[in-house]
């Protein structure tokens, strides 16, 4: 059950971002090949709950029946927990210094839990049914997916310590433009994209009376949110002395995707 979510596919947009980010700092690819694959095996692992009859109940994913519809209930949430534990044991692996293990292992952990990933799972479930304010909707955002979507690049930055600061924010910067611009384009997609094409159900935000962007400002206006945080992403970028051309392409990605 675990290979089945976590081999899937998908867009791997995740491990592209650490490995863009690894080539634009110089850290090793067997040091970022561990970065990547745990922070997709949390993200798999999130996703699998995300499908839940208790969370948005959701039959497809990447192309195929849901995990819970596959196997059973009882099974997606132990395989979504296995791959947590996984995705700790595999970042405990990395073949870096002892101390940098431990610094990756506690950042992991803060990206996935209560400040992270699974706080902000737990907002949107809490926004169900409700008006709530852009400035609510955007923690939201930044905690259910921003977290996950910024880590990969956090963690190849702290493999780099001598990288100056001012340097080392502007990639967190850029990393927190694309992960606000990632969910809204997702939350686009779910009203204008097809099931087949997104390989998941289309319109499931409006089945859950979700708090997205679309719901609270508007085709038009939500889709100038995304450009917005999209074009602070690539101005964090063109300040950046390094090479970031494969970064730029995955930003660019982010926003013309349609699935
Ligand atoms: C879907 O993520 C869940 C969100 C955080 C929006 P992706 O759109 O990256 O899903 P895959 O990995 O390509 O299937
Ligand atoms: C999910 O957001 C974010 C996760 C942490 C998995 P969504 O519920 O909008 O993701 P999709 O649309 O089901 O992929
Ligand atoms: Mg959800
Ligand atoms: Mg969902
Ligand atoms: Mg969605």
């Amino acid at each position: 059950a675990m290979a089945y979510s976590l081999m899937a596919g998908g867009k791997r947009i995740r491990p592209l971002l650490v490995y863009a980010t690894a080539k634009s700092v110089g850290t090793d690819l067997t040091v970022a090949d561990n970065i990547a694959a745990a922070v997709e095996m949390i993200h798999a692992y999130s996703l699998i709950h995300d499908d839940l009859p208790a969370m948005d109940d959701d039959e497809l994913r990447r192309g195929q029946a849901t995990n819970h519809i596959a196997f059973d209930e009882a099974t997606a949430i132990l395989a979504g927990d296995a791959l947590q534990s996984l995705a700790f044991e595999t970042i405990a692996s990395t073949p870096t210094s002892p101390d940098n293990v431990i610094q990756l292992v506690k950042k992991l952990a803060q990206a996935s839990g209560f400040n992270g990933m699974a706080g902000g799972q737990s907002l949107d479930l809490e926004a169900e049914n409700k008006l709530i304010t852009l400035s609510q909707l955007q923690n939201i955002h930044a905690l259910k997916t921003g977290a996950l979507l910024k880590i990969g690049i956090e963690l190849v930055l702290l493999t780099q310590p001598k990288l100056a600061p001012e340097i080392s924010d502007l990639y967190i910067n850029f990393a927190t433009e694309l992960g606000i611009s990632f969910q809204i384009k997702d939350d686009l997609l779910d009203v204008t994209g097809d099931t087949h094409t997104l390989g998941k159900p289309a319109k499931s935000d409006t089945r859950n009376h979700k708090s997205t962007y679309p719901s609270l400002l508007g085709l038009n206006k939500a889709q100038q949110q995304a450009n917005k945080h999209i074009d602070n992403a690539y101005q964090a970028l063109q300040q950046i002395p390094q090479d970031t051309t494969a970064l730029l392409q995955l930003a660019q990605l982010v926003i013309d995707r349609d699935h």
